[in-house]
């Protein structure tokens, strides 16, 4: 159900900012079964990193590992595009900080990072607490202040933050664009 109300309408403006991502490397963290992943194969080279690199099927190559690993996951890659959808929700507030640092280190020089956060607010409060309480699984949510607080600290200086409503404009969710 949180697909239909969240994800769909999400996708109106997070697919299109994939699809501008043209003729770059690209690291797709937490990419799951690549969803968005797939929209990048024509033209740019992809790797992943999943905790979970078995619900992938693409053709490309995808590291198990956490996302407050990167660097040494990649052994000194570089990227010019670090891509992260819906999973910073699986991070508490210090993974969150050490993602942010790892994907600033693994980017080159101007570099982007695209990123979602559900929101604190709106939907994202019942999104997290209904997986607490439905399947037990504690999930996350940082407000517009936090995560621009967090971008800063991690050496991120140009950011962009695009609400991502659900249904109806309820507030759900947030996609960062920084470098
Ligand atoms: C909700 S899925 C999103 C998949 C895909 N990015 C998408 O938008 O369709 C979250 C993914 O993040 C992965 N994940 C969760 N915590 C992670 C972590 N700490 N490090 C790496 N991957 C993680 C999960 O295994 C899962 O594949």
């Amino acid at each position: 159900m949180m697909y239909y109300v969240c994800r769909v309408p999400a996708n109106r403006k997070l697919i299109p900012a994939v699809r501008r991502i043209q003729n770059k490397k690209v690291l797709d963290v937490g990419l799951g079964s690549g969803y968005y992943t797939q929209l990048l194969l024509d033209t740019n080279t992809v790797v992943g990193i999943d905790q979970n690199p078995h619900l992938c099927e693409l053709p490309i190559t995808v590291h198990q590992g956490d996302a407050t690993q990167l660097s040494s996951i990649v052994r000194g890659e570089k990227f010019d595009v670090v891509l992260s959808t819906w999973m910073t929700d699986y991070l508490d507030a210090g993974q969150v900080q050490t993602f942010l640092a790892e994907a600033k280190s693994v980017l080159n020089d101007g570099g982007k990072l695209i990123v979602t956060f559900p929101d604190t607010y709106g939907l994202g409060f019942f999104y997290v607490r209904a997986a607490g309480l439905i399947r037990g699984v504690e999930k996350y949510t940082y407000s517009k202040k936090q995560i621009i607080e967090k971008l800063k600290r991690a050496g991120f200086t140009d950011i962009e933050i695009v609400k991502l409503n659900s249904w109806l404009y309820i507030p759900w969710a947030y996609m960062v664009i920084a470098q």
